[in-house]
């Protein structure tokens, strides 16, 4: 496997994950109410799994070794367009946590934000993992050789490895707090 397969797997539980907050969507606006446990699990698939496990190694490997690189100016632009993008993201999904904050402590008012939110996430982030898939992985895979390319992959299995146990110590130490 090359070092974009896993990432390529990621973004297709990914999207998964965007069509189920699509149907949601379509509930919410519907009924006009939203079950705040149901945010609370999305925002935790969003912040654990998109973006510290799988832009964490977008950003902390396949980004680190890239800039090591003689970039051409396309390439190197889409690359700072798609930081951005995952600071979007993390903006977009702070900003729904705060609305949903406030909606549980009976503001209804905050129903519209959380759509609102929610749907600029599933406009927002299929065209990021197409521009990944289709333009950018493309282009940095030639960058490097075969070698470069399965020491990042080896890189990629040892930063999964630490996740789930970062995620719990995580939970752990909210509680304690
Ligand atoms: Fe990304
Ligand atoms: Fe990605």
């Amino acid at each position: 496997m090359q070092a974009r397969g896993p990432l390529m797997i990621e973004h297709r539980l990914i999207e998964r994950m965007l069509s189920v907050i699509k149907d949601a969507l379509m509930r919410i606006e519907s009924k006009h109410k939203v079950d705040p446990v149901f945010v609370d699990i999305a925002v935790d698939f969003i912040r654990v799994y998109a973006d510290r496990t799988h832009h964490g190694k977008e950003e902390d490997i396949l980004f680190r070794e890239l800039k090591k690189k003689p970039m051409s100016d396309e390439d190197r632009r889409v690359m700072n367009e798609l930081i951005e993008e995952h600071v979007f993201g993390r903006q977009t999904t702070k900003a729904l946590v705060e609305s949903n904050t406030r909606y549980r402590n009976g503001d209804e008012t905050a129903l519209s934000d959380i759509s609102e939110k929610l749907r600029t996430l599933i406009v927002f982030y299929p065209k990021h993992i197409d521009k990944e898939d289709k333009v950018f992985f493309p282009s940095a895979r030639a960058y490097f050789t075969d070698e470069e390319d399965q020491t990042m992959l080896s890189e990629f299995w040892e930063f999964d490895r630490k996740m789930i146990h970062e995620k719990y110590k995580s939970v752990v130490e909210n509680f304690e707090r």
